[in-house]
């Protein structure tokens, strides 16, 4: 096979793709370069059975070899990535119709496209791994969690881009600023259509995946805070970016203390304060992360009254960023199940932040949390 011809059948693969989203799939032009694609996959195919085009993180694996970065590879890797595709095998035999199917499926939306990205004789797709224990993007778009939770309009490709990037922070410690970025926008933009039902996804969920679910809903809270006392346009992303990364220097603490469920011994305690600042640390080193997200990992465990850690200097003045971010921590902390208690009912956390104002949290912050939890029904949740 010449890696030209793949190459430009994916080129033109892309193309029609991009145009058919455009124009309609019965465009003209989309249907000359289908013709394109097609001979290109026939020529490609003659001399072999079948060839394999892999998403691995972000890069394209063709039949075991990562393919040389482009543009417009890049670019078809993100598509695929975003229609929750991880493996494309195409077969000998493939029919013209065939690869105006995948031309069609790619060129929908996300939302329409669970149904109608299906295999065919000659084209088979499978779905992404995008987390260690496994779980796909399919069953993370209709797993248990969006089940239990019984909310069509969670913002699925957020939710699995952003465990995707996770994990490729977790394995390779590189973390994808842009991607965190976009992810955080999506969730801006569901909020302004939604609200309700993103902020009740936030509110109750299980201690899986405990520090993506839980920075992904510490996110929601605090864009649910900023939004509700007028902040805006690039703060609020900060806000929200600053949100999804406070808890980055877990990834520096081993995994036997993270999951640990019984109570943390004085060392364990010890190291597990180290987040903070080894969270701030990596992100001061990662280029194009927003200030506010050092301050927010370095402060989120200070406290009010700053008792908590790190220990500071009297006087010091924390970030409105990580004072929010202390009452979204909490409040998640405690809406998560246990292993040993259910989610604490809405009314007792009520009391307890009521209890903690101006010694552990912020006073005006936390009543516009309580404003905001209290328009939440315990039923809805
Ligand atoms: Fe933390
Ligand atoms: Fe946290």
């Amino acid at each position: 096979m010449s890696s030209a011809t793949i190459t430009e059948f994916i080129c033109h693969l892309l193309s029609a793709t991009a145009n058919a989203s455009l124009y309609g799939v019965s465009h003209p032009q989309v249907a000359r370069l289908s013709e394109q694609a097609f001979a290109n996959i026939e020529t490609v195919l003659q001399s072999r059975p079948e060839i394999t085009l892999m998403v691995v993180e972000n890069e394209l694996v063709i039949d075991g070899q990562p393919h040389t970065v482009s543009l417009f590879i890049n670019r078809f890797t993100q598509i695929l990535k975003s229609r929750g595709i991880g493996i494309l095998k195409l077969y000998k035999g493939i029919t013209k119709s065939e690869v105006d199917g995948l031309i069609g499926g790619l060129a929908k939306q996300l939302e329409d496209t669970a149904q109608l990205m299906t295999s065919s004789d000659h084209v088979r797709l499978g779905k992404v791994n995008v987390n260690r224990s496994g779980m796909s993007a399919e069953s993370a778009h209709n797993g248990s969690h969006s089940e239990k939770l019984s909310l069509p309009d969670m913002p699925r490709k957020e939710l699995s881009q952003f465990m995707e990037i996770y994990t490729t922070l977790k394995n390779k410690h590189k973390l994808q600023i842009n991607g965190v970025t976009e992810v955080v926008t999506g969730f801006i933009n569901v909020f302004r259509e939604e609200g309700k039902p993103l902020l009740a996804m936030a509110a109750l969920r299980d201690a899986d995946e405990y520090t993506f679910t839980h920075s992904t809903n510490v996110c929601i809270l605090n864009l649910a805070q900023s939004m509700a006392i007028g902040i805006n346009g690039q703060l609020l992303n900060d806000i929200g970016v600053a949100a999804m990364l406070h808890d980055i220097g877990k990834l520096f603490i081993p995994e036997e203390i993270l999951t640990k469920t019984g109570k943390l011994t004085d060392e364990e305690f010890i190291i597990m304060k180290q987040h903070p600042v080894k969270g701030a640390r990596h992100l001061l080193e990662t280029p194009a992360v927003p200030r506010l997200a050092v301050i927010t990992a370095y402060e989120h465990h200070m406290k009010f009254n700053l008792s908590g850690y790190p220990r500071v200097a009297a006087g010091w003045e924390q970030n409105l960023c990580s004072h929010m971010t202390m009452i979204s921590d909490f409040f998640d902390a405690l809406r998560t199940r246990r292993p040993y208690r259910e989610p604490v009912p809405l009314a007792e956390i009520t009391d307890m932040l009521h209890s903690m104002v101006g010694t552990d949290l912020h006073p005006a912050l936390t009543r516009n949390f309580l404003r905001i939890i209290a328009g939440l029904e315990e039923s809805a949740l």
